[in-house]
């Protein structure tokens, strides 16, 4: 019987799956991100452990966790994690890539048309009593179909956002590596470079993962570049945008609006976002549906079982570190 760590609540079918294969599960009591302390105790105690996007499974933790068989995060972004460094050290590591997808997209989607046609605003205008009644001059937002949509990033993600845009009948430009023959074959998207993008797009939409190279991807440069009617939308991580630079380029204008779901400091915002009328803002639950949540919980739980009989978790990391397991 294995110790198994889990340093939050999640859906109950993580505990279910490790329990039934035998392993005693201990889940961290704290609402809330564990603190740092706490973190490398638990782990200290644990044969595997499933991590969370606020965990920094760095060197030192990795060192903390003695001859710990892996850490399975639960998330499919995996910058809180160090590869390399647990690479040296023969652990593997995971993610919960696929799951997601399609509730991250869909949020995606719902940021676009919340900030367009500014439905957080009706919203209030309409909780708060004072709608005089219909008007012809009222919130007017802006279109979406045949607006050029652009993706930042075509991987898994970027590429369900994209083909959910049929119907709309909008033209679709992306940046990538890579080509994306899906895309193209589909919805006849055109792979651009990033300044045609910025350029070109009505809607910009970022999918790629925080690094050292997409870290102030967007900053008050790229939003004078982008059109001054254009929205910038992030459902990938807060870090890929300045936050400030953001809300100064929201403030002069320079873009009509954002919709973000990630935050480069998160919990907190960077000073002035919050009291924008031109952005929609949720707390990073573009995953949060039941579908998506119990897929990531499964998926993370038999990656744990895996790292546990020193077998090939289906979505390693660092494969190299199990040889041909
Ligand atoms: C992820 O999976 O990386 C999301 O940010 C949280 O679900």
């Amino acid at each position: 019987m294995a110790k198994v760590f889990i340093t939050r609540k999640l859906p109950e079918v993580a505990e279910q799956i490790l329990k039934e294969a035998g392993h005693q599960v201990v889940v961290s009591s704290q609402d809330g991100p564990l603190p740092r302390k706490e973190f490398l105790k638990g782990i200290a105690r644990a044969d595997a452990v499933i991590t969370l996007l606020t965990d920094q499974v760095d060197g030192e933790a990795m060192d903390a966790a003695g001859d710990i068989k892996g850490f399975a995060n639960y998330a499919v972004g995996f910058d809180n994690m160090d590869v390399p460094a647990a690479t040296d050290r023969g652990i593997p590591l995971s993610n919960t890539p696929g799951v997601l997808t399609d509730a991250t997209a869909e949020m995606a989607w719902a940021l676009l048309f919340a900030v367009s046609r500014r439905v957080i605003e009706s919203d209030r205008v309409m909780r708060s009593g004072l709608w005089p009644g219909w008007g012809p001059m009222q919130f007017i937002g802006s279109d979406v179909g045949g607006r050029t949509l652009g993706i930042v990033g075509a991987g898994r993600i970027g590429t369900a956002m994209a083909l959910k845009s049929r119907g709309f009948e909008m033209p679709v430009l992306y940046v990538d590596e890579n080509r994306n023959e899906l895309l193209e074959r589909e919805l006849g998207a055109k792979k651009v470079d990033f300044e045609t993008l910025l350029r070109e797009s009505d809607y910009i939409s970022v999918h790629v993962p925080l690094m050292p190279s997409t870290k102030h991807l967007f900053h008050r440069e790229v939003f004078r570049e982008m059109k001054h009617t254009a929205y910038l939308i992030n459902t990938a991580r807060g870090p890929v945008v300045n936050e400030a630079e953001l809300v100064e380029a929201l403030k002069a204008g320079e873009i009509a609006g954002a919709g973000l779901d990630v935050f480069e400091y998160e919990p907190k915002m960077v000073d002035g976002l919050a009291t924008l009328d031109n952005v929609v803002i949720t707390p990073h639950t573009a995953s949060a549906t039941e579908g998506s949540r119990n897929g990531m919980a499964e998926l993370a739980a038999r990656n744990v079982l895996a790292m546990l009989e020193g077998k090939m978790p289906e979505t390693c990391l660092n494969p190299g570190v199990l040889g041909d397991a």
